[in-house]
């Protein structure tokens, strides 16, 4: 059970869980993140130099939130959903860079929506809305979805818990999608639900992200199978050490600035987060997928059989 937010009634973060962690506020955030406030892995393809040097955090971030959008097959007049937008840099890019049409965030922070409406984005829309209660007049070309599947189970789930979880996710995107419409996820995994040591997630769980836990890759694949074709998949664990590093060092350089805003305590527990975070990743023990998926033509029934079964809305 999570002490701060009570005894569960659902699965994954609920609203308060998620304000718990992302609206301690903005300009905290802003002290370590890249400029356009990215809060996820970023992609390092050919970028060299200290990660903690704005420019490069920068670089690496768009360099991700492009790799999504052309993972989405979203282009220039389409229509795309964004589960989970953070503070809007993917609905920026996507309708400033892109040229897409309707770009429709969701979020369950507060204070992410507040930022996403101040940066006034033509063709940009955003809810504070779980996706479970999404019900969209039409459909998407594409759908992204970075850094926040982590909120939708929470650590005590069993395996069969969370492929149910995971499921009733891949089939509300398949039916917000036509056929062969993708879906670009990114999402961090544990390599190794059984052998791992619990310590440090039940310390991201009690600490730091209340209400989440984290998936193996076997049931982000099961969980999808009736609905979608897994059609490319890109482990990239050492780009999360990498972004982690580059976080950890901006936020120790704006120490000062950080304990005014948030206080001591909140400072040294991301700092602690920041870095535990790193090392998992280091060793291996945590990974990150960047994965498309794209929607099969009709529902798969048990046992792999085409079932001809129509997709859930
Ligand atoms: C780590 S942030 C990532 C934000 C953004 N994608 C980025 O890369 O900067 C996770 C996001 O997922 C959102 N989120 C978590 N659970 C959600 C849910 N059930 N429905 C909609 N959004 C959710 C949070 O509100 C937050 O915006």
């Amino acid at each position: 059970m999570n002490t701060r937010t009570g005894p569960r009634t659902r699965t994954g973060a609920t609203a308060a869980d998620i304000q718990a962690h992302y609206d301690i506020g903005k300009e905290f955030y802003a002290l370590w993140l890249d400029p356009g406030l990215t809060y996820s892995c970023a992609l390092w393809d050919g970028i060299t130099g200290p990660p903690g040097n704005t420019d490069l955090l920068a670089k690496a971030q768009h360099a991700k939130l492009r790799y999504h959008l052309e993972q989405a097959g979203v282009t220039a007049g389409g229509r795309l959903l964004d589960i989970g937008c953070g503070w809007g840099s993917l609905l920026r890019t996507a309708t400033e860079e892109v040229g897409v049409r309707q770009a429709f965030g969701l979020t369950l922070s507060a204070d992410q929506y507040a930022h996403v409406r101040s940066l006034g984005l033509s063709g940009a829309d955003v809810e504070v809305q779980d996706w479970r209660d999404h019900e969209p007049a039409e459909p998407y070309d594409g759908i992204v979805s970075i850094g926040a599947f982590e909120h939708f189970t929470h650590q005590d789930m069993s395996r069969d818990e969370r492929i149910g979880a995971y499921r009733a996710f891949f089939a509300r995107c398949a039916g917000w999608l036509p056929p062969l419409g993708r879906l670009s996820l990114q999402t961090i995994a544990l390599t190794d639900h059984a052998a791992h040591d619990t310590s440090v997630p039940d310390f991201f769980a009690r600490e730091i992200f209340p209400g989440s836990g984290l998936p193996c890759l076997s049931e982000i694949a099961t969980a999808c199978e009736p609905y979608f074709t897994i059609s490319r998949l890109r482990e990239d664990g050492a780009d999360y050490a990498r972004t982690l590093r580059g976080w950890s060092s901006r936020l120790f350089r704006a120490r000062k600035e950080a304990e005014l805003l948030v206080g001591a305590d909140a400072y040294l527990r991301y700092r602690t987060y920041l870095r535990a975070s790193e090392i998992v990743f280091m060793r291996q023990a945590s990974t990150l997928y960047r994965i498309t998926l794209r929607r099969r033509s009709e529902r798969r029934g048990p046992g792999g059989s085409s079932g001809g079964q129509a997709f859930p809305q």
